[in-house]
């Protein structure tokens, strides 16, 4: 099958590395003589037939901007049958041969079930959560550990000024791979993750055993997911269109929980999408480039339904619907690390 034209879109939440894939994909295409369409703000952009063409100019000097030029949202065109339609519609109507979807579990799940229906759909997986199976790395990730690992060595120097605890909350939604990552870069006391309940009277032994040893403050690294003993704390009761809960609040409800068990001083830092925001590190563009290469071979190749992915060094491409089937989390050897580390 020749292909002539291809549609391209990021959808879920932004990370930086998407801007370094969009520019080597549309580079390499124009090489091969095809034509780029990038479609907006994700899933959305291909329902409402929201589109740029995407040339040389339009990706020039975007290597190192964080964020995605096309925009994004997290829309869900299989919440309604209507939508569906036009998404199929569109594809057609912009005499698409395929489509390059960079996206996470939620983004990658919808060009699974499209690519079932007839749609010629190739994956690139992205998140600072680096929560996707099948590849070691996604994008975003490096950028986020990185972010997280200056904030943690600066709660580190006022912590210590003002002999109090400092606990910062941070990204990653079920995985702890940011908090443990970040957390280790960042001389964490205490890192905290959602795949194991938090033990607050070894927190508070912990804070106590460092005072004891002269060390009167102490920082603590707890994810956005980790949990209490009442379950993970969220931010509303509302889930979005794929069915994800806002999750948000440990942070001050374990700094609390700390002052009011060992009477120390205790703050809390919500992170936030600082951890997703700014320029991409070198290794996220360097991924970014080689996935977003890869990406155009797999379409030249015939790969639908596959995505592509980093195994050691490298690049290969792998069933999609193998990478959503299974949040990637903590396994055992990480948590021990984990254990080891603090
Ligand atoms: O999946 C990336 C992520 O940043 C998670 O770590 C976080 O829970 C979520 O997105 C936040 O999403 P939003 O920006 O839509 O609030």
């Amino acid at each position: 099958m020749q292909i002539k034209t291809i549609g391209l879109l990021t959808g879920g939440g932004d990370c930086p590395g998407l801007n370094p894939a969009i520019r080597a994909i549309v580079k390499k295409s124009i090489k091969k003589n095809i034509d780029v369409i990038g479609i907006l703000d994700g899933w959305k952009g291909l329902r409402d037939n929201i589109t740029r063409r995407l040339d040389l100019d339009a990706v020039s000097g975007i290597l190192h901007r964080g964020g995605t030029i096309l925009g994004t949202s997290r829309t869900n065109p299989y919440k309604n049958l209507g939508d569906i339609r036009k998404v199929k519609e569109n594809y057609k109507n912009l005499s698409l041969d395929a489509l390059i979807a960079i996206g996470g579990e939620d983004t990658l799940g919808i060009a699974t079930k499209l690519c079932k229906e007839g749609l010629n759909i190739v994956g690139v997986p992205k998140t600072i959560d680096n929560d996707l199976s099948e590849t070691d790395y996604t994008f975003g990730f490096d950028t986020s550990i990185n972010i997280v690992m200056e904030c943690l060595d600066r709660l580190h120097t006022t912590a210590e000024s003002h002999h109090r605890v400092l606990v910062a909350e941070i990204m990653g939604r079920h995985a702890g791979w940011i908090t443990l990552y970040g957390g280790i870069a960042g001389g964490a006391d205490a890192i905290l993750v959602p795949e194991k309940p938090i033990n607050l009277s070894k927190i508070c032994e912990t804070i106590e055993n460092r005072k004891k040893q002269g060390k009167k403050f102490s920082v603590i690294a707890v994810a956005e997911g980790a949990k209490l003993e009442e379950g993970q704390i969220t931010q509303t009761q509302e889930l979005d269109a794929f069915g994800h809960i806002r999750l948000g609040g440990i942070g001050e409800r374990l700094a609390k929980a700390i002052e009011e068990k060992i009477q120390v001083e205790t703050r809390h830092v919500v992170l936030g999408h600082i951890q997703r925001g700014g320029s991409p590190t070198a290794f996220d563009r360097i991924l970014g480039v080689r996935f977003g290469l890869k990406a155009v071979d797999l379409v030249l190749e015939g790969k639908f339904g596959y995505m592509v992915s980093l195994q050691g060094l490298h690049i290969v491409g792998v069933p999609i619907e193998k990478a959503t089937g299974k949040l990637k989390t903590l396994d055992k050897e990480f948590l021990e690390l984990l254990e080891e580390v603090t």
